[in-house]
């Protein structure tokens, strides 16, 4: 088993190299397709799964990434759309080349969430390291932060506006 877990890899953005061969990529998304400025996104992970319910036991992973959509879908407009299950659909949907790249959350985001948090913290061994990134575009960090028991360590803020969240947290030994 690889020692760190990315529990919703999207395009790898924010990776040195997209094959590290230390990170195990999940995302319950696979897709390919071309971005409006004809740049063309992947989602390519080793695993397609979802964060609420992974397929892997207690314990297996010394980090996890997550960084979750943070997008709140209801600001969608009518369009052409690569839905967060892959499937091209024109029903009313996230537009943008943001939402294409970081998914969306929907009315259950809450529970989303927390189920992630609640899975993440399940397949991390203890004394383990969560690394959780949050962009605060649609809701508070602190409003998310409820979701789980588990005390954060530290952050630091980030980003061209400084909303960009990168929290630290480890489980209990
Ligand atoms: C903010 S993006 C991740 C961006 C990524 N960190 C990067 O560097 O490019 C969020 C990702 O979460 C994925 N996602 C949404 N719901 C998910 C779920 N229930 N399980 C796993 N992945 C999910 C989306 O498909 C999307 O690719």
């Amino acid at each position: 088993m690889k020692p760190i877990l990315d529990a919703c890899c999207g395009g790898k953005m924010f990776y040195f190299d997209k094959q590290d061969g230390r990170v195990l990529f999940q995302d319950i998304r696979k897709i390919k397709t071309t971005l409006c400025d004809g740049r063309t996104f992947e989602v390519n992970p080793d695993v397609q799964a979802d964060f609420t319910s992974m397929p892997y036991p207690d314990a297996s992973f010394s980090m996890v990434v997550f960084d979750p959509p943070h997008l709140i879908y209801s600001r969608g407009k009518k369009s052409k759309f690569v839905d967060m299950y892959g499937t091209l659909s024109d029903k009313t949907a996230p537009t943008g080349w943001q939402k294409i790249k970081y998914g969306a959350l929907y009315k259950d985001w809450r529970d989303m969430l927390s189920k992630g948090f609640s899975e993440c913290f399940r397949v991390l061994q203890p004394g383990g390291f969560l690394i959780f990134k949050w962009n605060e575009c649609d809701i508070k960090v602190s409003e998310v932060l409820k979701l789980t028991p588990q005390k954060p360590v530290f952050g630091h803020l980030s980003g061209k506006r400084s909303n960009t969240h990168w929290i630290c947290f480890m489980k209990d030994r």
